[in-house]
């Protein structure tokens, strides 16, 4: 037998329902804020995701499927969708044009990691990206947005905060802690060794025990922030506040991407093991330039449905009857039906028919088994008399109502 490959899942019913509420919970909250929908492609050139999420990153140096196309391309899967999306902006010439442009997308992201709870190799990720806005109130509506979502999702986090400064900001705090790092050389892992010469800043996402005691003693971000980032970060903060917007700040969140630049905040959940964070975002104010684009304003946030699935799945809301399944007692009847399930499909009611006759009892059970709110049974007397064998499920109530009342019966209940 071929299976799915390792990492990568099939989403069958009933969880394809509850991706799909994820999902259509996610673009309602956004399109509130005035963010439309867009597609790009899955398989983006590599070099995008070099210059962009960074060679120093564990997504581009581990984790990206990559290569080489029939036309001797060098191509990969997108590990994540923000640089796709800057490409996009900056192809559709609207860094030129300017005008504030607010996107959101739902679709698969790819990265070869080793494949665990609430981890995968194929996820899916609902991203918003904002460009050309530079007020730190985008900032505030960005992470308001995700923390709508997961509110109307019933699903409890901890918002994480954190300034990363301009790149000047950046350039002098690197400087600090490279000295750091260089001092406690000899104790910190081959990995982080490799890091402090790419890019001394991912050594602070290092889950090695012994690295991150001696990192607690590391220089803060917070204490190289030049005036304008403080300013912002102060402003957001206080936004936040004003909203009631609970969050924690953590100097040591650096996010696991090379282009964030001020705002950077996570959304984590202790419910998910130690896949921890359901969603993260934050500024990226160089991104469109360092792409080839003219310098714009991007921030932006995506949060994985698959961690949020991971802790819906594991409560158990009874799931809410629906519909109308509809089945005939002789086989004669089941063209009479299918035209009474295509009428009620035309009101907008949710209808299973049953092409095979049987009788009422087996009937009942399917569309018990089913979920389903109504079951609708026709034999001889009932089309003969014009009427249909209605049952609630839910409260137990049987009627046999006129054809021609159907419909208003169904909403009445
Ligand atoms: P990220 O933090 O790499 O950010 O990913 C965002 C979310 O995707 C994570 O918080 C997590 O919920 C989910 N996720 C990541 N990796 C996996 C995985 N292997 N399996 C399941 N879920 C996963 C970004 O991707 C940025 N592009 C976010 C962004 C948008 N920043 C600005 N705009």
């Amino acid at each position: 037998m071929i299976t799915a490959l390792r990492g990568m899942k099939d989403i069958l019913p009933p969880r394809s329902e509850l991706f799909e509420l994820i999902a259509n919970t996610c673009e309602q909250v956004a399109k509130k804020y005035g963010y439309q929908a867009i597609q790009t492609p899955h398989l983006e050139a590599t070099s995008l995701f070099r210059r962009s999420v960074g060679e120093s990153s564990d997504i581009v140096g581990k984790e990206m499927y990559e290569f080489k196309d029939k036309g001797g391309n060098d191509v990969c899967l997108r590990p994540e969708g923000t640089a796709g999306v800057v490409r996009a902006f900056i192809e559709a010439k609207l860094d030129r044009a300017g005008g504030v442009h607010r996107w959101c997308y739902t679709g698969s992201m790819f990265r070869y990691e080793r494949p665990q709870r609430g981890r995968l190799r194929e996820f899916h990720q609902f991203g918003i990206e904002c460009f050309n806005e530079p007020s730190v109130y985008e900032d505030a509506s960005v992470i308001m947005i995700a923390y709508e979502i997961l509110k109307s999702l019933g699903i409890k986090t901890k918002l994480k905060l954190n300034s990363l400064g301009s790149s000047d900001d950046m350039a002098a705090y690197k400087t600090k802690l490279l000295s750091f790092i260089n001092a406690n050389e000899s104790q910190i892992c081959p990995d982080c060794q490799r890091r402090k010469d790419t890019n001394p800043i991912r050594v602070l996402d290092c889950k090695v025990e012994k690295c991150q005691q001696i990192y607690a003693n590391a220089p803060l971000i917070s204490d190289s922030l030049g005036d304008e980032a403080r300013g912002d970060f102060n402003k957001l903060c206080q936004i936040l506040n004003d909203n009631k917007i609970e969050f924690e700040l953590d100097f040591r969140l650096v996010r696991g991407l090379d282009y964030y630049c001020k705002t950077a905040f996570e959304f984590v959940s202790d419910e998910i093991g130690a896949q921890s964070a359901v969603a993260g975002g934050g500024r990226y104010d160089r991104l469109v330039e360092y792409l080839g684009g003219k310098a714009s304003y991007g921030v932006g946030f995506a949060m994985g449905i698959e961690r949020i699935m991971e802790i819906l799945s594991s409560r158990d809301a009874p799931a809410q009857p629906k519909g109308i399944y509809l089945g005939a007692l002789d086989d004669e009847n089941v063209n009479y039906l299918f035209s009474l399930a295509n009428s009620l499909r035309q009101a907008g009611f949710v209808v299973e028919l049953e092409y095979k006759s049987k009788k009422l009892a087996k009937h009942l059970q399917t569309a018990n088994a089913k979920g389903f709110l109504w079951v609708g049974c026709i034999g001889e007397n009932e089309l003969a008399n014009e009427t249909i064998w209605l049952k609630n499920l839910k409260l137990g109530v049987e009627k046999t109502p006129k054809i021609s009342e159907l419909i208003k019966e169904l909403n009445d209940e």
